[in-house]
């Protein structure tokens, strides 16, 4: 299996090609803009065919490169249902099946972050976008975002998963590049909570910065970008 996770450091965003083999096809989830080059050329020297392209939700802090992707490859853009981007092609609700050549995502629909948030489950490791972050989570305070939602996406459905199930996050700003369901329920800082209210207030009370890009972030992701 070809995997690459790649690492945007103005945004902190990780993105994940994933092909089951040279010359097969590919997906890639939460691509950055300013990104494209370095996807393409891999996908080249791979001779890999980009088929799909996954946004675990509309991002604040960064312009999507899966409008951009689909132009220069013809791939389809997938969201989860709830997402309003104008690019999606294909929409999932929760539990359902993206498949490419040989591989099987599975989504899940993991509000709280925002509204729109959805993980995908792939065989022994788990995208979970800003739901469930290496040691935090996703802040809760826009975007129709919610701590309860996060709360039970979290309890009730991530760490429900086996616990060796791998990691892999949308964002890491202290160089953490995968850790474990089972790592995470124990370690993680902000799950180390005794209720959903707990949890809630802890959020509630993050008295966090606005993102920088989020003026023009999020009404670009939901018209989708294109580079010039
Ligand atoms: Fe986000």
């Amino acid at each position: 299996m070809i995997f690459n996770q790649f690492f945007d450091n103005t945004s902190s965003t990780y993105t994940y090609l994933i092909s089951s083999g040279k010359g097969r096809e590919a997906l890639i989830i939460d691509p950055v803009i300013e990104r494209t080059d370095e996807y393409i050329f891999v996908l080249d020297k791979l001779n890999l065919k980009l088929v799909k392209v996954i946004d675990t939700h509309i991002h604040a802090d960064h312009i999507s490169g899966i409008k951009e992707l689909c132009k220069r490859t013809n791939c389809a853009a997938i969201m989860g249902e709830k997402s309003l981007s104008e690019v999606v092609t294909i929409t999932v609700k929760d539990n359902e099946k993206i498949n490419i050549e040989n591989i099987e995502l599975t989504s899940m629909y993991t509000p709280g972050h925002t509204d729109d948030s959805y993980s995908f489950l792939m065989k022994d490791r788990v995208f979970t976008g800003d739901t469930l972050l290496i040691n935090g989570t996703g802040r809760t305070d826009f975007q129709n975002g919610n701590p309860l939602d996060q709360y039970y996406s979290i309890f009730d459905r991530l760490l429900k998963l086996p616990k060796n199930t791998f990691v892999y996050p949308a964002h890491d700003y202290k160089g953490n590049k995968v850790s474990t369901i089972g790592n995470e329920k124990k370690n993680n800082p902000r799950l180390q909570v005794k209720s959903p209210k707990q949890y809630a207030e802890m959020m509630n009370n993050l008295k966090l910065e606005k993102p920088i890009m989020m003026d023009i972030a999020l009404p670009a992701n939901k018209k989708g970008i294109i580079l010039k």
